[in-house]
């Protein structure tokens, strides 16, 4: 019988493009069902990233290849009583941000992916996270914004007239933003951007991660690639 996979993905832009393609991969490459629960955050980051479309591709709404999104669900999450029905063969949370992964090792269950971690645990299924800030220094990726240094606020401003959201003003508006790009293209002066910026891991994140290490039934991985041999060993 085909596996199913429950994917968790929290609001995190660090990891996030790597976890699509590696979900991709295990949906196509490795013939897995992926049943994706998203946090509410995660809503927003995902569309800022014009990742939506692609998480149509790898959960198509079929029965156990469902989105859940957060701000669908209500407030017991019932969608995670599915982790007590023997349905998963596995919970990944990749990417999870320092907020879910502090959750998780302190045993908070308040939100869709918490819980489901919870639920995961007590029903028996093995969960994997990837957490995004693990030690010193990360590389993390912005959307897109405007450098108003840059910016020579022309009027017409073609970003802003060609933008399919009318998501920019002096700013762009991150909670219409979709990610398609075509405001960096059209701007002469490159004034939009995205892309790496560094950020420090917090010295409380990193012990967040170490005590998750120590809870039964839950494995850190290092990174989303890591995912596939998890998958090779499933398909074992
Ligand atoms: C564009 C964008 C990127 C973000 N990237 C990260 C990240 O890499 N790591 C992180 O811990 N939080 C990141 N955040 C902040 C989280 O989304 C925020 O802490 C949120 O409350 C997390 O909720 P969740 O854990 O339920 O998904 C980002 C927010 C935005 C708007």
């Amino acid at each position: 019988m085909k596996k199913t996979i429950a994917w968790g993905i929290t609001g995190a832009g660090h990891f996030l493009i790597s976890s699509f393609d590696v979900f991709g991969r295990v949906k196509y490459e490795y013939d897995i069902r992926v049943n994706t629960f998203l946090s509410s955050a995660a809503e927003e980051v995902v569309r800022m990233y014009g990742l939506e479309g692609q998480l149509e591709t790898i959960s198509s709404g079929d029965y156990l290849e469902e989105v859940f999104p957060e701000t669908r669900q209500g407030k017991s999450w019932p969608k995670t009583g599915r982790f007590l029905l023997d349905k998963y063969d596995a919970l990944i949370v990749s990417p999870a941000t320092s907020n879910t992964v502090s959750k998780i090792a302190h045993g908070t269950a308040d939100s869709l992916v918490s819980n489901a971690v919870a639920q995961a645990v007590k029903g028996g299924v093995p969960v994997y996270v990837v957490p995004v800030d693990i030690e010193g220094v990360v590389v993390s990726e912005l959307p897109f914004g405007i450098d108003r240094e840059l910016c020579r606020k022309c009027d017409p401003c073609p970003p802003r007239d060609n933008c399919p959201n009318n998501a920019i003003t002096d700013q762009i508006d991150l909670l219409k933003c979709s990610g398609c790009g075509i405001c960096r293209e059209l701007c002469n002066f490159n004034a939009i951007k995205g892309g790496p910026v560094e950020l420090k891991v917090r010295d409380i994140d990193a012990r967040n991660v170490e005590t998750m290490k120590g809870l039964e039934g839950i494995t850190v991985l290092e990174k989303p690639e890591d995912v596939i041999d998890v998958v090779k060993e499933m398909l074992h």
